[in-house]
This record gives C-alpha cells, sequence and structure tokens, in this order.
C-alpha cells in the first residue's frame, strides 16, 4: 500500500451485529487528526444494529446477504473499489471472507478478536477462557490472513480475569478495551507502513 503522506484513509468497516467497535471507529475518525475516513458501512446482515451508525453518520452503507458468497464477494470488491477504499476494518464481521477476495482485494484489512490470540481462535472465546478459568484474556488487532485469526498481530491487550467472571462479565470489560484497542492499533499500524 502506498505512504499515506498526509491524505486520510478511505476505509469500509465490516459489520453484522450489535457495531459498537464501529462506534467507537466513527468516533474516533471524526476527530481532526484522524488517519482514517470511515467512507463505507458493509453488512452482511440487513438488521444488524450497528447500521444506526451509518445513517447517524450519514456513511454510505452497503449490504449483501452472502447466502451466495462467491456472488457477494464479487459485488463487494467492485463496490470497495468504486469507493476507492484502501483498508478494511472488520468489526464483529461473522462471515469468513475468501481467500479470493483477500488476495483481489490487495488492500490490508485487519480484523478485531476477543481473545490474546494466538490463544481461542474461532467464536465462543469468552465462554472457552472461563471454562478453562484462565487467569487473562484480552483482545487482539491483527492483519487478516487466509487462515482464520492468524495473521500478523498489530497489537494486543490483556486484562485480569476476577474469580467471579462471568462470560457476560467478560464480555463487557473486553468490549470496554476494544473501543480503545481498535483505533489505537490503526493508528499503529498506518503509521508504520
Ligand atoms: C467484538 O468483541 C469483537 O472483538 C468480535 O466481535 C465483537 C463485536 O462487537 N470480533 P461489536 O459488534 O463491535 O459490538
Amino acid at each position: 500500500m502506498e505512504k499515506l503522506n498526509g491524505k486520510k484513509i478511505n476505509t469500509a468497516v465490516f459489520i453484522s451485529g450489535r457495531g459498537s467497535n464501529l462506534r467507537s471507529l466513527i468516533e474516533h475518525y471524526k476527530k481532526k487528526n484522524s488517519l482514517l475516513s470511515i467512507k463505507l458501512i458493509v453488512s452482511n446482515n440487513r438488521k444488524a444494529k450497528g447500521l444506526i451508525y451509518a445513517k447517524r453518520s450519514k456513511i454510505i452503507k452497503y449490504v449483501t446477504n452472502f447466502k451466495n458468497k462467491n456472488v457477494s464477494e464479487k459485488k463487494l470488491l467492485k463496490k470497495l473499489f468504486n469507493h476507492k477504499i484502501n483498508l478494511i476494518c472488520l468489526a464483529g464481521f461473522m462471515k469468513i471472507l475468501s481467500e479470493n477476495f483477500i488476495k483481489k482485494f490487495k488492500k490490508p484489512i485487519l480484523n478485531i478478536h476477543p481473545s490474546l490470540l494466538p490463544k481461542y481462535k474461532g467464536l465462543n472465546t469468552h465462554k472457552k477462557v472461563i471454562k478453562n478459568k484462565e487467569k487473562f484474556s484480552g483482545s487482539t488487532v491483527h492483519l487478516v490472513s487466509t487462515k482464520l485469526d492468524s495473521g500478523k498481530i498489530i497489537l494486543q491487550k490483556k486484562i485480569k480475569i476476577s474469580k467471579y467472571e462471568n462470560e457476560k462479565t467478560l464480555e463487557k470489560k473486553i468490549l470496554k478495551i476494544e473501543h480503545e484497542l481498535y483505533p489505537k492499533a490503526i493508528k499503529k499500524f498506518l503509521i508504520n507502513l
């Protein structure tokens, strides 16, 4: 990817549900010194609660249901090229992008995952962490590669798990740190390009 040269980077955020990380990225991008310009919000789910933030912030939204992954990804690539998107941030996006999509997009794709990768890849992270009586958990921002939750790690934040923690309290704790971690990780990634 080209160096930034003082320009903001055209970004698309992909969501599937609640969108609290999207909300925090939007708040961040509105700041004057932000390196991001969020141009597009993509969802595979037209009922995703997070789409409300597209409306509120007057950012273009695009919904494609991924029922036929091939077709959805083709249309999506076209949309991304039309909007000159140079960075994708996955934020609670529940579909796995194909190798073909990742290769054709050619630009960086980041993801936020609620565990201390490489531990606890995939779904139901908090449940597994509690079941295994881990002392720590956290969140990781990483580059998306063709292997699930396995690309280069950009930034991680660790938290202590209390004796009384359950899935719900852990999720809440981690979401809170994620809202700071994702913008910070994106900045770190972009200034080191
Ligand atoms: C976050 O915990 C993120 O790490 C994971 O999915 C959750 C999305 O939450 N990938 P939200 O939709 O951003 O509120």
